[in-house]
């Protein structure tokens, strides 16, 4: 049996197919709100169910408590805002009460909120609270000084997906993933959240896990990530090449997390545990630094948080030491296995990783393998859109 949904039960918020023909022609006629790729991707997670039991955007009791308390107003954990920010301007053409169409930048109309509430909200508490720094080198904290100074609150329908047809074989609703977790025949399995390709210690780490329970979901996340993060379809590459090589079939599936990244370091991993029990893990990983950017976390403060939420969020945390190759040891390691000097410790930097591959070398093979190294040193020469 898989992990039951957060909060007790799966959201969907999508129209049967005939009563969405006429939702969509309905749409049409309503006012209009045009919103970024992240919030489109964020209406796509609440309306599969990804995010139960949120059924819309956060109203005023919602967001204050989760800002403040890392709970929703009734109490249920929950660790990260979900958000519609509009300008003034918007926000003043909008009445509570009324419908509203939700729209990409590229005109599609993706659904629809049921517009419970208006409110203002603070910027930089929301940075402190969430990111912990209101500094604006923070990607996350960027992305709020850059919102509209209006919320909008309410339940949404989901109209439309958004087009995952690059990735169209792994991408599946939280729904589908229990459903081939019960086929398979797994009881326990074990969530990994990423953004990178799966280097030797992501491997390490997913297979110490995949040891002590029937399957494991690499769950990469495929929505927005800052520019010097490799792209999601040079990635996906990467992971087949893996997973085909290296890993036992009807032991992993890969499916996409089509979510956008925050960076907000511990706070974050308690969303993305969240996320990985809505999809019927009954497991999750947090290994060092889980979800951060630059020096604003420490190493372990994500097991940290997590581990003080742990019981009542409802999914086991698998907590990681920081893991590299030991040329003594002659395998992956970590400080609670090696009793080898760093200096034999094969440690490479992202920044030193993405020159190798640029000038079209691998890094070595304690750090990644080969073939992962070769699909990434073709994806580095593509063109960037
Ligand atoms: S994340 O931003 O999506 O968390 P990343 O893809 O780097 O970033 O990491 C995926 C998961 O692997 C996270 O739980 C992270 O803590 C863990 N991880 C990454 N590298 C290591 C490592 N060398 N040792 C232990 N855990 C690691």
């Amino acid at each position: 049996m898989t992990n039951q949904p957060h909060g007790g039960k799966l959201v969907n918020r999508e129209l049967s197919k005939q009563e969405k023909e006429r939702a969509v022609e309905n749409a049409k006629s309503l006012k209009k709100i045009t919103a970024n790729p992240w919030v489109i991707s964020d209406l796509e997670l609440i309306g599969i169910g990804g995010f139960s039991p949120l059924e819309g955007f956060m109203g005023q009791k919602d967001y204050e408590r989760v800002v403040k308390e890392l709970r929703l107003g009734d109490g249920t954990i929950w660790s990260i805002p979900i958000t519609l920010p509009v300008t003034e301007d918007q926000a003043e053409e909008i009445e509570t009460g009324e419908e509203v169409a939700l729209v990409g930048e590229d005109g599609v109309i993706y659904g629809t909120i049921q517009v419970e509430e208006k409110y203002t909200y603070d910027k930089e508490l929301e940075a402190q609270y969430v990111y912990g720094t209101i500094e604006e080198a923070h990607p996350g904290v960027k992305k709020i000084y850059e919102k509209g100074n209006v919320y909008v609150g309410g339940p949404i329908t989901l109209l439309n997906r958004p087009d995952h047809s690059r990735f169209e074989d792994y991408y599946m609703d939280p729904a589908e993933t229990r459903q081939m977790f019960d086929d398979l025949g797994w009881k326990t399995i074990v969530g990994f959240q990423t953004r990178n390709p799966v280097h030797r210690a992501h491997e390490h780490i997913q297979k110490t896990a995949l040891e002590a329970v029937d399957g494991l979901l690499l769950n990469p996340l495929v929505g927005e990530t800052k520019s010097d993060d490799i792209p999601a379809d040079v990635r996906m590459e990467s992971y087949e090449v893996i997973l085909k090589n290296y890993y036992v079939d009807d032991r992993v599936r890969l499916v996409i997390y089509p979510a956008a990244m925050r960076y907000a370091g511990p706070r974050e991993a308690i969303l993305h545990a969240i996320v990985r029990k809505n999809y019927g893990c009954t497991h999750f990983i947090v290994g060092r630094d889980h979800a951060g950017v630059g020096d604003y976390y420490g190493t372990y403060d994500a097991q940290d948080l997590i581990a003080e939420y742990e019981e009542e969020l409802g999914i086991n945390i698998f907590k990681f030491e920081h893991a590299f190759y030991c040329t003594v040891c002659e395998n992956m390691a970590s400080a609670k296995t090696c009793p080898h000097d760093k200096e034999n410790h094969v440690h490479l930097s992202g920044t030193k990783v993405r020159e190798l591959l640029r000038n079209g070398e691998r890094p070595p093979k304690e750090f990644s393998r080969p073939e992962v190294a070769d699909v990434l040193i073709k994806g580095m020469k593509q063109p960037t859109a």
